[in-house]
């Protein structure tokens, strides 16, 4: 019996000195002092025993049971130290390690563009009116005086939507907006997106960017029209830039005309970028039409105005010597981090 209990003690010594985990040695505990436990069924046994064997059975029993239950104790107490160890150091911050970084994002060339435009009119008074990308037949055409039969209301040049709803051709359909909700004396521009049906090549896009102009007042006259432009070309494209009007046509203004830059490159002498010729076309103005401003039911006898629409994307081209519009529209990072 004595060495019964010995073979325990050695047994439950080594065993407890194996064990990884908590659980492990909860396993333990109950193989050895649990009901069924090895040392428990020594007690069991002492009741067969005769009294000479129980007084020194009993004791040697009781100091195993105690030795057991204490290096048991003691280990579930090293184990769970350890987990507690391991867990702080797997939640611990290292406040002074770096942080992460992180990418700032640039703005797109475009919005370089026109945010740029729109700094220097502003600086001449100007507010910014926006209108809707999907907007009415009326709005587009009629209102701005174009005949029922127009090439560019043809299905194969404007995105119809219905029979009276398209996507818009020109941002000139603010210029319909503004004098509708608006009194002279109104001086505006309006960014946006426009759409034609075009085939997408160097130079085209089905969706592009114009800046519009509009300014209604009394006594506006053509030489309002040339003065603000010019100074506009002479701050976007450089003090030294000089400025043309070649006569031309739209429905919405009479005269019209399109206004060519000296080429900021060559500075008119002639290169690749103006195309030998050294002026570069840029916008397309006029002095408002009267029927224009009849729709928004302004009296043509006291007020003239002036209206202008330049194209975002020919503008961004021409500044940043971008040779193909589809790179505008293909977000490579690398493309458009240059612009920064
Ligand atoms: N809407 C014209 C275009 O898209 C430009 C323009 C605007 C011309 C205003 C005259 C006045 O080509």
């Amino acid at each position: 019996m004595q060495e019964r209990i010995q073979e325990i003690l050695n047994e439950a010594k080594e065993k407890i000195a194996q064990a990884a985990t908590p659980e492990d040695v909860e396993q333990l505990r109950v193989g050895f002092l649990g009901k069924k436990g090895k040392i428990t069924d020594i007690f069991k046994m002492m009741g067969k025993l005769d009294k000479e064997e129980k007084k020194t059975i009993g004791p040697a029993a009781n100091k195993v049971k105690n030795e057991v239950d204490a290096l048991i104790n003691e280990k579930m107490a090293e184990l769970k130290e350890k987990a507690k160890q391991a867990r702080f150091k797997m939640e611990s911050i290292d406040v002074t390690e770096p942080g992460k970084g992180y990418k700032v994002g640039v703005k797109h060339p475009l919005t370089i563009t026109m945010e740029e435009v729109s700094r220097i009119f502003m600086s001449m008074g100007y507010s910014i009116a926006e209108g809707p990308q999907v907007e009415t037949v009326f709005n587009v055409f009629d209102g701005l005086n174009s005949p029922p039969n127009h090439p560019s209301r043809d299905l194969t040049d404007t995105f119809y939507i219905t029979e009276d709803t398209v996507l818009r051709p020109h941002t000139s359909s603010v210029q319909v907006r503004t004098l509708k909700t608006k009194k002279p004396p109104i001086k505006v521009i309006s960014p946006g997106r426009c759409f034609r049906c075009d085939t997408p090549d160097a130079t085209h896009s089905p969706m592009f960017h114009q800046i519009e102009g509009l300014v209604v007042d009394e006594g506006i006259t053509m030489a309002d029209l040339k003065g603000t432009l010019d100074s506009m070309a002479k701050q976007l494209f450089g003090s030294n830039t000089r400025t043309k009007f070649r006569p031309h046509h739209f429905p919405f203004t009479e005269p019209s005309a399109e206004m060519d830059v000296s080429c900021f490159v060559c500075g008119g002498k002639g290169c690749r970028v103006c195309g030998g010729n050294g002026w570069i076309e840029i916008l397309g103005c006029g002095m408002v039409h009267p029927n224009v401003l009849e729709v928004g039911d302004i009296d043509t006898e006291k007020y003239t105005g002036f209206a202008f629409g330049m194209g975002v994307e020919r503008i961004a081209m021409l500044k940043y010597g971008v040779s193909d519009i589809r790179l505008f529209y293909e977000n490579d990072k690398r493309f458009i981090e240059q612009f920064k």
